[in-house]
């Protein structure tokens, strides 16, 4: 099986999760990679460094997804205690990662101050170019108000950006963005979200970085952090689950490729988590029959966001099938059981069992009899598929010499 994954649609795919939210989806990070790419076009911007300025931008803020309130102050205009806090996490997430190396310090400086003023120190040109492009590209993009004609603010926009040439930007970019932004579809283009799409599968189309199998998953290893950071309590989970789901995937007879496909959604199966709020996914008590419908829609974003990448169907329906059942009363699809392939059967006891041994702020891990009980009362009752929860209870002490502690 030959595995290719074109990373502009990966990461554009992937940007989503990053600005999830209570109402939705927002395109934050779209639109400040549109407004960057034209910028870095603009100035001649070489191919690869143009290439890792829109990935940079498309990621900048993922230092900030797991933490639901300061995600809503850098979108909502809200004052923020830590500006720079969010660059720094970002830069600590993909520093250490061969694909996403040349994106970190970008992002580590995507708020820096052209006059130096900023805690890093760092004043003018030596701040990395695509940091100084992300800083006002991600700046105009706040600006847009979606509730007034786009053009009636394009004076306001610029002339905002212009006080701050020198002090807060590079006045060449200033005068870059002054240039672009003479053109009028410029404008429209950020506010027609039906174009966005369009926009990035036109970049793809010029010769940009595709993945193998390796390169996804060390993808999916950055993205699972980030999940199983918005809560203590999960702090292994995404892990815990892929080990899991890969073994059992293995022990299925799965080859080493589709197994490693597992793996990447076993980490993945979870990322519509991003768009629960902390503090319902630490609640102590009971969850109030809202709050449990907001968990509930984990797993549909999850789907959505996985479906848009070329090549991802069978690792959306993986991932996002984990609580789906065998006796068709699952969620969000109420797969009938006829539909609800192996590997998705796979994955949803890989998470019952990775769930039942972990902590919860309701309750503390349950022992391995407690575990075992539960997982076969739900196999009996078509809650679990019986032959895959006989398969990991008796491989047991191989599985748990694969996972990290809980
Ligand atoms: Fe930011
Ligand atoms: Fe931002
Ligand atoms: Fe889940």
């Amino acid at each position: 099986m030959i595995f290719s994954i074109h990373l502009t649609n990966l990461l554009k795919s992937f940007s989503l999760a990053l600005e999830l939210a209570d109402g939705g989806l927002s395109s934050h990070h779209w639109r400040t990679a549109m407004i960057a790419d034209r910028i870095g076009g603009h100035l001649g911007l070489a191919q690869g460094p143009r290439q890792s300025l829109l990935y940079a931008a498309l990621l900048h803020d993922i230092g900030a997804a797991a933490r639901w309130e300061e995600k809503n102050s850098l979108y909502g205009h809200k004052p923020i205690t830590n500006l720079y806090q969010h660059a720094e996490d970002g830069y600590r997430l993909l520093a250490d990662t061969p694909l996403f190396k040349a994106m970190a310090k970008p992002i580590r400086h995507h708020h820096d101050r052209w006059d130096g003023s900023s805690p890093s120190g760092l004043a003018g040109g030596d701040i990395p170019v695509a940091g100084r492009i992300i800083n006002l590209a991600d700046t105009i993009e706040v600006l847009i108000d979606d509730g007034r004609y786009i053009l009636d603010q394009r004076e306001d926009i610029l002339a905002a950006v212009a006080r701050q040439s020198g002090s807060q930007f590079d006045p060449e970019i200033v005068r870059a963005i002054g240039e672009i932004a003479r053109q009028d579809s410029f404008w429209f283009d950020l506010a027609t979200p039906q174009y966005y799409d369009h926009f990035f599968r036109g970049l793809q189309s010029h010769g940009q970085v595709r993945l193998n199998i390796d390169g996804l998953l060390s993808a999916a290893e950055i993205f699972a952090t980030i999940i199983d950071r918005t809560s203590s309590f999960t702090a292994t989970h995404s892990r815990t689950v892929a080990s899991v789901a890969a073994y059992l995937a293995h022990a299925k007879g799965y080859s080493d490729t589709e197994t490693k496909i597992m793996r990447v959604a076993g980490l993945l199966h979870d990322l519509g988590k991003l768009a629960v709020p902390n503090n319902i996914l630490e609640k102590p008590g009971k969850l109030t029959p809202r709050e449990f419908m907001i968990v509930k829609q984990h797993v549909y974003y999850t789907h959505r966001i996985l479906t848009q990448i070329d090549g991802f169907e069978i690792i959306a329906e993986w991932a996002a099938f984990h609580h789906e059942t065998l006796d068709g009363t699952g969620y969000p699809f109420r797969i009938p059981p006829a539909n609800l392939r192996l590997g998705s059967r796979i994955v949803a006891v890989a998470d019952v069992y990775a769930a039942l041994r972990e902590h919860r702020p309701y309750r503390p891990g349950l022992s391995p009899g407690e575990v075992e009980k539960i997982m076969l009362d739900m196999a009996a009752a078509r809650r679990l598929d019986n032959d895959i929860v006989h398969t990991l209870l008796a491989a047991r002490d191989d599985i748990e010499a694969t996972l990290p502690a809980v």
